[in-house]
């Protein structure tokens, strides 16, 4: 046998004595959480009382807020902290604010911060909501004469719309609803394949029950209808819904936010000019513009600012990033969401992005942290949430560029850092505040840290 060979049988052994065969279960969400717990633990975990304890540990000690926790999901068994954090001085359209942020990343609300208190100096950030439009689509296969489907659809149209009429009565008594259905024709993509593609205004609300429902009904009406419709033959009256759902991509729910100030105005640090300064971001950004690989870091340091607001005030950041990324690549290549540019002796950075927001439902009347951060945010609307969000994205992209064209990107990150991995050698707090001190004066590198702290022990 060969040493590989007698390797990979060593490693298969030691882990079936390790992690010995689990079968599957039934039923595991009809158990209790205890139950839940429980199970997991022994089944999954090394040393089942630790895991147990753990779990326990993180369960809030309110029973009710548990409770509503616990209702989120399903099969929950704790709670995964992330740090709530505060940027101040966020100057936006003449007011002040200070942005709740939920992430876990050192350095991004420390980094939003600096960039707020620079803007704030220089007139602060310049919003616009450019659109509101979500949308929707009925995703059909139809075979037959693509004219009589036109007709049919335009009989059909009033129909569709009165039929969701009572899924749609409150939205329109807040000023939204439905605001146009076309029928599109897709099977030069795909043979037979056409769409209701729907458009719809869902004031402070992100709306996706919303739509959801209307879109459903949608479908469900234009079905019964064209089995009637006796201009058809059997083929054509046969229409196969395939699904009907919202779409994460909303290029005219669009938002954007923009700084600007005199280059001589610039002055960031000793080391470089205003202008110097002022070239190299413009630089920066013409490169996030023209190669991917640069652009999607680029606009990871724009979602670190964006997924941190959207978290904290109860949004849904998996559908924000998706509809942002797809918006960066609207024109055949992945390119940056920001723009810079120097126009005489101004200096100006702006981001365009779309944002489906809500400031009702959802969350946000139901998690106790997301109200907060609602609160702190003076209650916002929905657009005015979209402008405070598109502000985060570009000052965290701005406090990014401006590190990584000055003195790099390591010396905030490794600053910030530094206490996570103090946390992770059992510091205690007088050998905190004394490597502290001793990192302000050095470099701090993980291995820099680890030897300054042995040192200090021995
Ligand atoms: C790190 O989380 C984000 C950055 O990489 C963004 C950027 O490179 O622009 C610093």
């Amino acid at each position: 046998m060969s040493i590989t060979r007698l390797f990979r049988v060593y490693t298969y052994l030691y882990r079936q004595t390790r992690y010995p065969m689990i079968s599957p279960i039934e039923g595991f969400s009809k158990l209790t959480k205890e139950e839940k717990v429980d199970w997991i633990s022994e089944k999954y975990t090394q040393n089942k009382n630790a895991s147990k304890a753990l779990l326990k540990t993180y369960w809030n000690t309110d029973a009710g807020v548990q409770k509503l926790h616990d209702e989120f999901i399903e099969n929950t068994i704790s709670n995964y902290y992330l740090p709530l954090g505060v940027a101040p001085n966020f100057l936006i359209n003449d007011k002040l604010y200070a942005l709740p942020m939920a992430i876990e990343e050192s350095s991004v609300v420390a980094a939003a911060s600096k960039a707020a208190k620079f803007w704030l100096e220089r007139g602060g950030f310049k919003t616009k909501v450019l659109g509101t439009e979500k949308v929707g689509q009925v995703h059909f296969m139809f075979t037959g004469d693509t004219g009589k489907l036109r007709s049919f659809f335009q009989k059909v149209k009033p129909k569709l719309l009165q039929s969701a009429s009572s899924i749609t009565k409150n939205m329109e008594k807040r000023g939204g609803g439905v605001t146009d259905i076309v029928l599109r024709d897709q099977s030069d993509l795909l043979d037979n394949y056409f769409q209701l593609h729907c458009t719809f205004e869902t004031r402070d609300a992100m709306g996706a029950n919303f739509i959801n429902s209307c879109l459903e009904q949608f479908a469900s009406t234009f079905k019964e209808e064209a089995k009637a419709y006796t201009d058809f033959t059997e083929a054509e009256k046969d229409i196969e819904i395939v699904m009907s759902i919202l779409s994460n991509y909303v290029p005219d729910c669009l938002v954007r936010a923009e700084v600007s100030c005199p280059v001589k105005e610039l002055l960031v640090s000793d080391s470089i000019s205003a202008q110097e300064f002022a070239q190299k971001m413009v630089r920066a950004v013409a490169i996030a513009k023209v190669e991917p690989h640069r652009a999607v870091t680029h606009n990871k340091g724009i979602m670190n600012g964006i997924d941190a607001v959207i978290l904290a005030t109860g949004n849904d950041f998996r559908a924000v990033e998706a509809g942002m990324h797809a918006y960066a690549a609207r024109n055949g290549r992945y390119s940056s969401l920001t723009d810079a540019a120097v126009e005489n002796g101004i200096f100006s950075f702006s981001i365009e992005i779309p944002l489906a927001l809500g400031t009702v439902g959802g969350l946000t009347s139901l998690h106790p942290l997301v109200k907060w951060s609602l609160e702190v945010l003076q209650h916002p609307s929905a657009e005015e949430l979209m402008q405070i969000v598109a502000v985060a994205g570009l000052a965290q992209n701005f406090a990014a560029v401006r590190s990584l064209v000055t003195t790099g990107i390591q010396e905030g990150h490794m600053k910030m850092h530094l206490l996570n991995i103090l946390n992770q050698l059992g510091a205690t707090n007088t050998e905190k505040k004394t490597l502290i001190e001793h990192f302000k004066k050095n470099t701090a590198t993980h291995s820099a840290v680890v030897d300054a702290f042995e040192k200090l022990r021995n």
